[in-house]
């Protein structure tokens, strides 16, 4: 999508223009002179948070691109509820951000129909437009590309994203940036010894690898950022077999891996001045006769033994060895990103992902920055009584807790105890892995949380 900007308006009448008002309805007006615009409703000023205005923006472009109107014009003021104080920076880069994810559709299988994809091609942004509104816009752009990006990593089917596929993919993600990648293979995982990783792995004819993606951006004294993904590239449950409804979608079982891979990419694009890493665990959690079994034990990286109670407790047992590989790196910080549970969904919803911290001041600052970027997380207990749960038989820990409720914790009290000496966040973004009714984005993977990321990643 292009976005002009322009000193007056344009007189071309195939140009729609966006005008909110404080009612509850949205409607397109023709004027006596043949000019369209879309009557947005956003309902009263004060009742509408940063997050709302996220998705109001993407509902307005929606409908836009629904009527197949091609063309939008708007005054550089005009979708901005004054009680948002938004800067003019953070104005342009929600805007920009936000029309370019709801202008997007999974298309990459779809035969090109001969009038063309119903995309919107050009945003003009009319009036006086300070230096600060224009580096908005543009930051936003590739923000918005880059959660673009993510969502056509998840949706690919399964057949076709394999852990080779998706390390192929990082390599592309960075091309022509100073990022750096390194993948390893089986041999190299087994000289390292991450037995959790290769246990989930074996019961797939396709093998897995581990992607770490180096970004170098920062001064060498500074200690790095680490990101982690979880890149189950089909979770068919394994032995566990899931049921045929839970089944569906499980080819996005990779949606953290992604977005780790596209906020890397995405630091390297905007030459942040910090040391940021991404490392995807991928693999296929397959049944066969190699499989890993209910019972198996295995040996981690970290020297730890996890029982495998339930080999659908996948997702957790590779972030067990991504996260004590991330201690190499002496980071400031790991935030991993995983589809891990189905019960976040349980406690949350669709709305919000589900966020575990062992540190009460950046819980916050993600609390605060998902509010602000529409991409929202909210905090759940990672307190110690839940340990006893998840404590193993006949090995160190358990991958499954011993009862079935509160089952988003017992995935993330399991991951701390592979959690070296460094503050860690722990997103499950199960709630959030597709869209919603009232996301306004197309059918399929969100792209959640890039948005997040990215503010995180250069904020903080
Ligand atoms: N990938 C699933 C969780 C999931 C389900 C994400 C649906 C998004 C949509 C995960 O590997 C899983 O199967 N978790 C189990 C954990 C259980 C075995 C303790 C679950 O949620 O049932
Ligand atoms: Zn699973
Ligand atoms: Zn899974």
């Amino acid at each position: 999508m292009l976005f002009k900007f322009a000193k007056t308006a344009p007189s071309d009448e195939s140009v729609t223009q966006i005008i909110i008002h404080q009612g509850s309805k949205t409607w397109f007006e023709v004027s006596a002179d043949g000019r369209r615009s879309l009557q947005l409703g956003m309902g009263p000023a004060k009742s509408v948070k940063r997050r709302n205005y996220a998705a109001y923006l993407r509902k307005a472009l929606s409908q836009i691109k629904n009527q197949r109107l091609k063309n939008v014009a708007l005054g550089t003021h005009d979708l901005m509820p004054a009680h948002l104080k938004l800067l003019p920076e953070a104005a342009g880069e929600l805007m920009a951000a936000n029309f370019e994810m709801a202008n997007f559709e999974f298309l990459v299988y779809k035969t090109p129909p001969k009038e063309g994809w119903n995309l919107v091609e050009q945003v003009t942004l009319v009036g006086e437009a300070p230096p600060s509104f224009k580096k908005g816009i543009a930051a936003g752009q590739l923000i918005g590309q880059s959660v673009n990006e993510t969502r056509v990593l998840a949706n690919t089917p399964g057949g076709e994203m394999t852990p080779v596929g998706l390390a192929q993919a990082a390599r592309e993600a960075i091309k022509g940036t100073r990022a750096r990648l390194k993948v390893l293979n089986v041999a190299q995982m087994k000289k390292l010894g991450m037995g959790a990783i290769l246990g989930v792995a074996a019961g797939s004819p396709q093998p897995p690898r581990f992607i770490i993606m180096e970004y170098f951006g920062g001064a060498k004294s500074e200690k790095p950022l680490v990101l982690v993904g979880k890149g189950v590239t089909f979770d068919t449950g394994g032995l566990n077999l899931k049921p045929g409804d839970h089944i569906y979608e499980m080819h996005m079982d990779m949606s953290g891996g992604a977005a780790v891979i596209h906020a890397l990419a995405l630091a390297a694009k905007l030459n942040l001045k910090k040391n940021i890493i991404a490392l995807v665990p991928a693999v296929e959690n397959m049944l066969g006769g190699a499989s890993y079994r209910p019972g198996d034990i295995l040996r981690t990286l970290s020297g730890k033994t996890v029982e495998v109670l339930n080999t659908d407790g996948e997702g957790r047992l590779i972030l067990a060895d991504a996260l004590t590989y991330a201690a190499r790196y002496n980071p400031r910080l790991v935030v991993d990103v995983a589809t891990l549970t189905g019960a976040a969904m349980v406690a949350l919803g669709h709305r919000v992902n589900a966020l575990f911290s062992s540190d009460e001041k950046i819980a916050r600052q993600f609390v605060e920055i998902g509010e602000q970027t529409g991409d929202p997380v909210w905090p759940m207990p990672l307190w110690p009584e839940y340990e006893d749960d998840i404590r193993g038989n006949f090995a160190d820990w358990a991958n499954v807790g011993r009862s079935k409720m509160g089952g988003a914790i017992h995935g993330a009290v399991f991951l701390k105890q592979f959690v070296q000496d460094y503050p860690w966040v722990h997103i499950d973004m199960a709630p959030r892995m597709t869209a919603a009714e009232g996301d306004y984005l197309a059918k399929g993977a969100s792209g959640s949380p890039v948005p997040l990321l990215a503010a995180f990643l250069r904020k903080h």
